[in-house]
């Protein structure tokens, strides 16, 4: 059920992940599903609501830098500038792991969230939560908490935060090698994360920033010139946050012949780019805050075919094309 985080909503919350099981809070990209990040038991309970594979690990959320050092078996610098600058935020940094979390992969996904309810979820627990987005595996991200509800109707407690703000998954990088990896575009903008990271390994093997002047690849005037294929994150399936409807995403919309179509079509465009059922903002940002639940809108709506106006290929726009050629697959 859904509640409000008030004093009575968090220690319901609290008492449920003390007690081994999950629920679901609002953070500043997503809503989370999020269980105790050292109980293996509460971890498979967020597997089996998801149906997640369980080769795909989970983003551990913590209160405070401190928690994230002891997780960590080693934090590097970088690491240590990355938090200071944008955490609590939407990044997530992947180091190597410390003992005494389940699973066996040497390293562990981590982030300090940026909304004030799960902050004091975090506090108010004191657990380390891992929590992967609140929807059944390849579906849609949810924003809301009713759109938890609806994925994952199992889900015992959803706390409702409102609509996230950011709409769209934290960025993640991976601090294990050198240069950063970024391992999944998101909303954290690469130009902010490279003023820390300097270079940054980008999905494809592009080395963005390398040496000023001399960035062949991802020039700061906002061009992308390679466009991820082989992905080094485990998450990062090709079919992935995809709608029920058949998702087309194309450089012009109003080109597509509509015979053969699955009906009722949809459009989906962006400000200056013509009509449609639902026309978000040509800025990345607020576009990026309202493509989920434009997408649950369609869907709920019961549209065979959304035809979706590709949005520019430019670095502010990396993490909407990634999310749209995924939805896409
Ligand atoms: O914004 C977000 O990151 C949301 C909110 C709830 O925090 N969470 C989220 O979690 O998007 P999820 O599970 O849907 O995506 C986690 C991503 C996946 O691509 C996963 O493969 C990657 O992070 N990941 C997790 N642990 C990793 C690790 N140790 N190494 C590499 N990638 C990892
Ligand atoms: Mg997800």
């Amino acid at each position: 059920m859904i509640v409000a985080p008030d004093d009575a909503g968090i220690r319901r919350a609290v008492r449920l992940l003390r007690a081994g099981s999950v629920v679901a809070f609002p953070t500043e990209t997503v809503y989370g599903l999020g269980a105790d990040a050292t109980s293996a038991d509460a971890i498979a309970e967020i597997y089996r609501l998801k149906q997640r594979p369980s080769w795909n690990p989970l983003i551990v959320h913590v209160a405070d830098v401190a928690q994230a050092r002891a997780l960590a078996r080693r934090w590097p610098a970088v690491a240590e500038e990355l938090a200071d600058r944008f955490w609590p935020g939407p990044l997530t940094v992947v180091v190597e792991r410390a003992a005494g979390l389940p699973g066996d992969l040497d390293t562990v996904a981590l982030r300090i969230p940026a909304h004030p309810v799960a902050l004091r979820l975090l506090r108010e627990s004191g657990l380390a939560l891992a929590a992967p987005s609140a929807n059944r595996s390849e579906s849609i991200s949810p924003t809301t908490a009713q759109h938890v509800l609806a994925s994952l109707p199992e889900v015992p407690l959803v706390l409702d935060g409102g609509p996230a703000a950011c709409g769209i998954e934290s960025t993640v990088v991976d601090l294990t090698v050198s240069p950063p990896r970024l391992l999944r575009p998101g909303a954290l903008g690469l130009r902010a994360l490279r003023e820390v990271t300097g270079p940054l390994t980008l999905p494809g093997g592009v080395v963005s920033g390398a040496v000023a002047g001399q960035d062949d690849a991802r020039p700061d005037d906002g061009t992308v010139v390679a466009d991820g294929v082989a992905r080094p994150s485990p998450g990062m399936s090709r079919r992935h946050y995809a709608p029920r409807a058949r998702l087309i995403l194309a450089e012009d919309v109003s080109a597509v012949p509509r015979a053969g179509l699955a009906g009722p079509v949809a459009v989906l465009t962006y400000e200056g780019r013509g009509s449609g059922d639902e026309v978000l903002s040509a800025d990345p940002g607020e576009y990026a805050a309202d493509l989920y639940a434009a997408l649950h809108r369609l869907d709920d709506a019961r549209a065979g075919t959304i035809l979706v106006q590709a949005p520019p290929d430019t670095e502010d726009w990396l993490a909407i094309r990634d999310r749209l050629g995924r939805a896409a697959a």
